[in-house]
């Protein structure tokens, strides 16, 4: 894996892994209930990827909404597989009638809480980034167990990253990203790729999510963070 260094940031990694070997099925084939989002719990786990998408490395978006982002990356990187978590399933059912329709093989969605699925479906130093955009900023303090942007979701995530796996985060509101800038200050597994800054104001994506496309035109300020595990 290398690593392209962008004027104005942090960019993506950049891939040399070569797809080589693929699942006889398309993914919506090979998992008869793939529209209910639970098929995993009919799955040993950790889930084996390689016997649903071809072979590469694999990154994970938690909280997919409608899954544009996670589809774009896919279509952007056929050379990698992208997992996504949703617990939303109008969401999920819409981005696997997007799948079937565009042929997109390399994409696999999956329904329920993240910080428990993050747990069970992957094993350790498995995941080569892994990417919260948006999420929910759950202002209230009665609803504060709902956020994701936590030091605990972050040390499981750490976990699950592998050695310089990175994180990718991003919001628009200011309070939640200064609670994400404190929860990472605490993850001693993580390191931030952007030392000058808290966060970045510009982008590290080749492409835009729903919600971000949405508060950019309203005229708000998104904040970007990137870290990486530790060796
Ligand atoms: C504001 S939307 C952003 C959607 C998308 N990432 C975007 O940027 O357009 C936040 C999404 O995170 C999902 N979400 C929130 N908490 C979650 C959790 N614990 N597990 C899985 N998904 C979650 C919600 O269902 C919702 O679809």
């Amino acid at each position: 894996m290398g690593v392209e260094k962008k004027e104005d940031g942090v960019s993506l990694h950049t891939s040399s892994f070569i797809l080589h070997t693929c699942p006889v099925l398309p993914v919506w084939e090979a998992i008869p209930r793939i529209d209910l989002g639970d098929w995993w719990k009919e799955e040993e786990l950790p889930i084996e990827w390689d016997r649903f998408l071809p072979c590469g490395p694999a990154n994970l978006e938690i909280g997919y909404g409608g899954g544009d982002f996670l589809l774009d990356m896919a279509l952007r990187e056929p050379a990698s597989r992208f997992i996504g978590i949703e617990r939303f399933g109008e969401g999920h059912r819409r981005l696997v009638k997007r799948m079937r329709r565009e042929k997109v093989f390399n994409v696999l969605p999956v329904m329920g809480d993240a910080y428990i699925l993050l747990n069970l479906l992957f094993a350790a130093g498995s995941l080569n980034s892994i990417y919260i955009n948006c999420p929910d900023p759950w202002p209230k303090t009665r609803h504060a167990s709902r956020r994701l942007l936590t030091e605990e979701l972050f040390a499981i995530a750490a976990r699950k990253l592998a050695p310089s796996g990175r994180l990718y985060v991003a919001t628009d509101d200011a309070p939640y990203a200064n609670q994400a800038a404190e929860a990472f200050s605490k993850t001693q597994a993580l390191e931030c790729l952007h030392p000058e800054a808290q966060w970045l104001l510009v982008s590290p994506y080749p492409t835009e999510t729903r919600y971000e496309r949405k508060w950019k035109m309203e005229g708000r300020e998104m904040r970007y963070f990137v870290y990486q595990r530790r060796p």
